[in-house]
C-alpha cells in the first residue's frame, strides 16, 4: 500500500476491560508512533471505565454493546476480560464483523479457542493473541540464531517460572484461582513460557505432569513440573510457582543445541544470560548486553512491539505474530499438563480434555 495511503488508514479501536493489564494497551494505542486511535474504553465496573476514560478523554461505557452502537467505525477491539470469559465474549463480539486482539491466553478449553477461530473466520476478520514476551529483545535475538541454524540438532529447553503471588492477589477479584475462569499458574503465568518453549522447540509430543497447590488458597495449582518430549525427539523440563518466597526469582528459558547453548532470564525472560556456539561470531561478544532490557515488572516491555505488530498488519494486510491458530497452541499444551496432572500419567499433546474433577486429583494440598 502507498505511503500516504496507509498514513490515511489508521485504526479506530475500543477497549473492553479496564482492569490491571488495560493501562499496558491503552499506553501503546495512544502512543504517537502506533497508527490508531483511541475511539471509546468499556468496562463493567463504572469506576474503571471512568477512570481510563478521564486519563485518556474518551467516552466510557459499561455496556460494550452500546460502545460499539455508539462507535460503529471500530475497526479493531481490544478484549481484556478475565480468561475465562475471552470465548463468550469473542463470540458475541465476532458479529461486529471487527477485528478482534485478546489477551493471553486466547483461552482454557480447545473446544473455546476452535469456535473463536472459526467465528472471526466467518465474518473474514481476524483474531490476535497477544504474546508480548515473542517481542523480547533478547527472545528475538535467540529466535534469530536459530533461524539461522546455529544451535544444530535441539538437544534440550528447559523453563523456569518462580514468581510470587499472594493471597491478595487472588483475592482482589473472584475469578482469579478458579478454574473456570483463571486457571493456576500454567495457564495464568506460565502461558508466556510455555509459548516461548513451543516457538524454540517446535511441536511436543508428549509430557508427563504433576501439579500440585502448596501455598495458595485456590482451586487450582499454584506449583507445577513437567518433563517433555518434542517431536524432534529433543526432551523438555518445565517447572513453574507462584509460591516463590520472597520475591519473583525467575522467568527463564535456556535453550541446548550440539552447537551451542543460550540462557534467557531475569524476571521476564528479559536478559540473555548466556550466550555461547561453537562457531564464534563477533557480535556474540556484546549479544549479552546489548540485548538485555529492564523491565519495570513481571509484564515486560514488550506489548508496545507485540500491538504494533498487530495494527500493522492489520493495515498492511500482511501475518501477524501470533493469530488464532497459533495463539492456539498454547491451549492444546496447557490442556495436555492439566490432563497429565490429573491422570498421573503420560499424555499426547494436543491433550483432550481438562475437567474439574481431573484437576481436583491432581492437587496435592
Ligand atoms: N499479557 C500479560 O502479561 C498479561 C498480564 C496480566 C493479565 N493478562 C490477561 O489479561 C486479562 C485480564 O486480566 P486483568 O489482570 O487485567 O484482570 P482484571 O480483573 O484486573 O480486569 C478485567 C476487567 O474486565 C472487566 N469485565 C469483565 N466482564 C466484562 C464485560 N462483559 N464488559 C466489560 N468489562 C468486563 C472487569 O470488570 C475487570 O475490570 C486476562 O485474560 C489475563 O490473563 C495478561
Amino acid at each position: 500500500m502507498p505511503e500516504t495511503e496507509l498514513r490515511q488508514n489508521r485504526l479506530k479501536v475500543g477497549i473492553i476491560g479496564c482492569g490491571r493489564i488495560s493501562e499496558k494497551h491503552l499506553s501503546v494505542i495512544t502512543d504517537e508512533h502506533i497508527a490508531a486511535d483511541l475511539l471509546a474504553v468499556a468496562d463493567l465496573d463504572e469506576t474503571k471505565a471512568r477512570e481510563k476514560s478521564g486519563k485518556y478523554n474518551v467516552p466510557w461505557y459499561t455496556n460494550y454493546e452500546d460502545m460499539l452502537a455508539e462507535h460503529p467505525d471500530i475497526d479493531l477491539i481490544h478484549v481484556l476480560t478475565p480468561t475465562g470469559y475471552h470465548a463468550r465474549h469473542v463470540l458475541d463480539l465476532s458479529k461486529y464483523g471487527k477485528h478482534i486482539v485478546v489477551e493471553k491466553p486466547m483461552a482454557l478449553r480447545l473446544e473455546d479457542a476452535d469456535e473463536m477461530i472459526r467465528a472471526q473466520e466467518r465474518q473474514h476478520r481476524r483474531l490476535f493473541i497477544i504474546k508480548q514476551n515473542r517481542f523480547n529483545q533478547a527472545v528475538m535475538k535467540v529466535r534469530k540464531a536459530m533461524d539461522q541454524g546455529r544451535f544444530g540438532k535441539l538437544v534440550m529447553g528447559t523453563v523456569r517460572v518462580r514468581w510470587k503471588r499472594d493471597q491478595r492477589y487472588y483475592d482482589q477479584a473472584a475469578w482469579r484461582g478458579t478454574f473456570e475462569l483463571d486457571g493456576g499458574v500454567m495457564a495464568q503465568q506460565a502461558t508466556h513460557h510455555l509459548d516461548l518453549l513451543q516457538w524454540f522447540m517446535g511441536p511436543i509430543a508428549s509430557l508427563q505432569c504433576r501439579a500440585a497447590t502448596r501455598l495458595m488458597n485456590i482451586e487450582v495449582e499454584d506449583t507445577a513440573a513437567a518433563v517433555m518430549q518434542f517431536t524432534s525427539g529433543a526432551l523438555g523440563v518445565f517447572e513453574a510457582t507462584v509460591a516463590t518466597r520472597p520475591e519473583d526469582l525467575e522467568g527463564s528459558i535456556s535453550i541446548l543445541g550440539e552447537n551451542g547453548s543460550v540462557v534467557i532470564g531475569g524476571t521476564a525472560v528479559n536478559k540473555i544470560e548466556y550466550w555461547k556456539f561453537f562457531d564464534r561470531r563477533s557480535e556474540d561478544d556484546t549479544i549479552v548486553k546489548e540485548f538485555s532490557e529492564e523491565v519495570p515488572n513481571v509484564y515486560g516491555n514488550g506489548h508496545f512491539l507485540c500491538i504494533q505488530n498487530i495494527v500493522d498488519a492489520i493495515r498492511c494486510n500482511k501475518k501477524a505474530m501470533v493469530e488464532g491458530p497459533e495463539g492456539k497452541k498454547t491451549v492444546e499444551l496447557l490442556t495436555a499438563l492439566y490432563e497429565s496432572a490429573s491422570m498421573d500419567g503420560e499424555t499426547k499433546v494436543p491433550g483432550e480434555k481438562i475437567t474439574r474433577s481431573r484437576l481436583g486429583r491432581s492437587r496435592n494440598v
